[in-house]
């Protein structure tokens, strides 16, 4: 028996594989096709602290590939997925929708089949707090109404939800569907704004900043977001449901940078862009689902998991 990480070479997928490591005896299986999307050679960094532990089993393949993943789950015994592999950005998801919906509607529909195909205990698949989209009244519950997403992203992670439940309600596949809310921390990605803020200010250079810096977003420490995570495998009434994984302390972007200039010691300088479309102006957790069904509280306040971020920055990049 075995628990599939897709995407375990991506900022939340190596985390989840180091976790994993550090409380299951299981075998776990880290699948990933090393895309371009962001520097490969920064995924090969991502596992190079487990790639050679016996306990992991390392494929690099794409989820497209139905017959591939046939084979994987019939193979390697898999029991538990946890599907965090996607092309994950707002923006460039405007421009190239076609890779968003293969990845990320189409590869899911591949795994689900795989799990339709050959049963698991659990299948918890990674969505987004952008399926909630424009005009959702913040903060965002589970069960109130939701508008339209803003970006082929946001459409492409409501679909793959969609997908997901409907494979729960007519195969009965133990699908639960997670919306992080702005995930951060060490092996962040590099196009995320935090990642580029910080660069720009130790570079000495203007950091781009989209609009005037008042949109918001609930950041959510890594740690925190996968203690929420693992508590899915032990919770039988999460299947069948979407629960946001957020921080329930939407903070403005412009405070943001205040919080890295305090962390690197070093004041920014800012060059003011237009606003771009896609970006929603709120991005809000409640997160009492979460807490009732996961026991979910997460610890981290910003002003600490940004610490730990431009620690593992400055040792890093
Ligand atoms: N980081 C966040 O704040 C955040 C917020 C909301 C949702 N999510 C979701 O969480 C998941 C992980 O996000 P992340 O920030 O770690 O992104 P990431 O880009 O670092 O990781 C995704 C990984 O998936 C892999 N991948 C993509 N397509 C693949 C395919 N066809 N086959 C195999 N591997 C493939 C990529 O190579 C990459 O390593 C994604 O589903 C993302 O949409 C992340």
């Amino acid at each position: 028996m075995a628990i599939l990480v897709t995407g375990g070479a991506g900022f939340i997928g190596s985390h989840l594989v180091e976790r994993f490591l550090a409380e299951s005896s299981e075998k776990i299986v880290c699948l990933d096709n090393y895309n371009d999307y962001y520097d490969p050679a920064i995924k090969r960094k991502n596992v190079t602290a487990f790639e050679n532990n016996p306990q992991v089993t390392m494929v690099e393949e794409t989820f497209c590939n139905q017959d591939a993943m046939h084979r994987l789950f019939e193979e390697q015994e898999i029991d538990e997925v946890f599907h965090f592999g996607a092309y994950a950005g707002v923006r460039p998801s405007i421009e190239r929708p076609h890779l968003y919906e293969k990845a990320n509607i189409e590869g899911t529909l591949c795994l689900l089949e795989a799990a339709r195909a050959h049963p698991v205990e659990r299948f918890v698949l990674a969505s987004s707090s952008t399926v909630y989209g424009g005009g959702a009244e913040a903060p965002f519950r589970e069960d109130a109404s939701i508008g339209v997403p803003l970006s082929p992203y946001g459409a492409s992670k409501r679909a793959a939800e969609l997908m997901g439940l409907t494979y729960h309600a007519l195969h009965e596949v133990p699908v639960v569907c997670l919306r992080p809310f702005s995930i951060y921390g060490p092996r962040l990605r590099p196009d995320l704004a935090m990642t580029i803020f910080t660069k720009a200010i130790l570079d000495g250079k203007p950091l781009p900043l989209f609009g005037d810096g008042s949109i918001r977003r609930d950041f959510t420490f890594i740690t925190d977001f996968c203690d929420g995570v693992l508590a899915t495998r032990n919770c039988p009434e999460a299947i069948g449901q979407c629960i946001n994984l957020g921080h329930n302390h939407p903070v403005e972007i412009r405070r943001l940078i205040e919080i890295l200039e305090e962390a690197l010691g070093v004041k920014a300088k800012i060059d003011y862009l237009d606003a771009v479309p896609g970006e929603m102006p709120v991005t809000h957790a409640d997160l009492s689902k979460a807490e009732r069904l996961l026991g979910y509280s997460p610890q981290f306040p910003l002003t600490e998991g940004v610490a730990e971020f431009v620690a593992w920055y400055r040792e890093n990049c």
